[in-house]
């Protein structure tokens, strides 16, 4: 049987991973500086991590939400110290798309509306709102394509509050990522953030921040929409979550009710995932790697906004992007192929970093020397041309 060929595939082999390096089947050793896709927050293989979820193996993997399991009342106990939405609600699923989804049908029975607003750029998933309120229509099927849904430009506070003076009664929920991932690392401005708060309490319309990349301490807050000292209605979480154990959720505000069987599913909540996720949080406490990423981010982003012949940098904490001019357009591949690190990109030229909350001083270092060796590479490669 063939796979389903749907993705471009690196010719290399990850077989093996500690902390921020992965090893090729063939010994060779790469930096992780995308997070296996955002995914990777407390680092790969963490000791502890692993441990939770193999005593938890041998006690019980899986068993139905028509039971009570304690090992989810214990995460929402701890996620909630830790991101201090105390009086929030947690609902597990398996996925962002998943937790998207959840989130913009829980805004309509909530409200009885119908019309989601989104913005340009923003990716939220795959599945069907979840693909409706991505700003991309190469990946919306026909029987996905929706009226209910509005991209408005990203950090317009005039387009924004036009559409609401227009619609507002109509509008079920605001669906934004805080910084757009997929989309490029476009920061949300606190005021755009501030402005969606002000707009949806006073119409009635469910604030959804979309965390599934930006939140989880990457941004340098729990949530990247803390940033704005708001409250979001709705919180989506998954990727950093379970450091590659597939899991994610969504946190409700205490205004929004549950109602038996508005909402299920037969794996979110599971012992395991509930392990997975209740180690990660574990980490980021007691190794303090909100801060950390914070710190780290900034150092980063420092050191990268004095390379001249790259453009752009942007981001928070530990999610960073900047654009590639055309002469240096080999720099990823060459990043990957020559100086054995892996980098996210954002199409058509942004270079994404998304590396582990607890990359050290020393892993950043080793990223920036390589990423000069190889621009001065490709410049004197461009000059020699030039001059021929
Ligand atoms: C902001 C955002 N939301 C949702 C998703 C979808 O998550 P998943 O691939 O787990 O369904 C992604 C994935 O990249 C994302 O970046």
């Amino acid at each position: 049987m063939k796979l389903f060929d749907v993705y471009p595939l690196n010719d290399i082999t990850i077989v093996k991973a500690a902390g921020s390096y992965v090893w090729d089947d063939k010994g060779n050793q790469y930096l992780d500086m995308y997070g296996g896709h955002a995914v990777i927050s407390i680092g790969h293989t963490n000791q502890h991590w692993t441990t939770r979820i193999e005593e938890q193996l041998h006690k019980i993997a899986f068993y139905s939400n028509s039971i009570k399991i304690p090992i989810q009342q214990e995460l929402a106990n701890k996620l909630s110290s830790v991101c201090r939405k105390e009086d929030y609600q947690l609902f597990m699923v398996n996925s962002g798309a998943e937790a998207n989804e959840n989130a913009l049908k829980l805004a309509s029975f909530y409200n009885n509306r119908k019309k989601i607003v989104a913005f340009e750029k923003a990716f939220h998933g795959r599945t069907s709102l979840a693909v409706a309120v991505t700003d991309n229509p190469s990946i919306i099927a026909p029987v996905n394509n929706t009226e209910n849904v509005v991209f408005l430009p990203f950090n317009d506070e005039p387009a924004l509050e036009k559409y609401f003076l227009d619609h507002g009664d109509e509008i079920s929920a605001v669906i934004i990522e805080g910084i757009q991932g997929v989309g490029g690392i476009n920061c949300a401005t606190l005021g755009f953030l501030q402005l969606i708060r002000t707009l949806c309490t006073r119409y009635n319309v469910v604030f959804i921040a979309d965390e599934v990349q930006c939140g989880y301490g990457r941004s340098g807050k729990f949530f990247s929409t803390d940033h704005a000292s708001i409250n979001a209605d709705i919180y989506s979480m998954a990727k950093g979550m379970g450091n590659g154990f597939p899991v994610g959720g969504i946190l409700i505000a205490p205004h929004i009710h549950s109602k038996y069987f508005m909402l299920g599913t037969t794996f979110g909540g599971n012992q395991l995932a509930c392990a997975a996720s209740l180690a990660v949080l574990e980490i980021i406490e007691e190794e303090n790697l909100i801060e950390q990423a914070a710190e780290n981010g900034s150092f980063l982003l420092n050191e990268l906004q004095k390379l001249d012949e790259i453009k752009n940098v942007r981001g928070k904490g530990l999610m960073i992007g900047f654009d590639v001019p055309e002469s240096l357009k080999d720099l990823k591949k060459n990043l990957l192929y020559k100086q054995h690190i892996f980098t996210g990109e954002s199409k058509p030229n942004t270079i994404r970093l998304l590396p582990a909350l607890n990359i050290t001083k020393k892993e950043i270092v080793q990223f920036l020397e390589a990423l000069e060796k190889e621009i001065v590479f490709l410049t004197s490669k461009k000059i020699s041309a030039i001059n021929q």
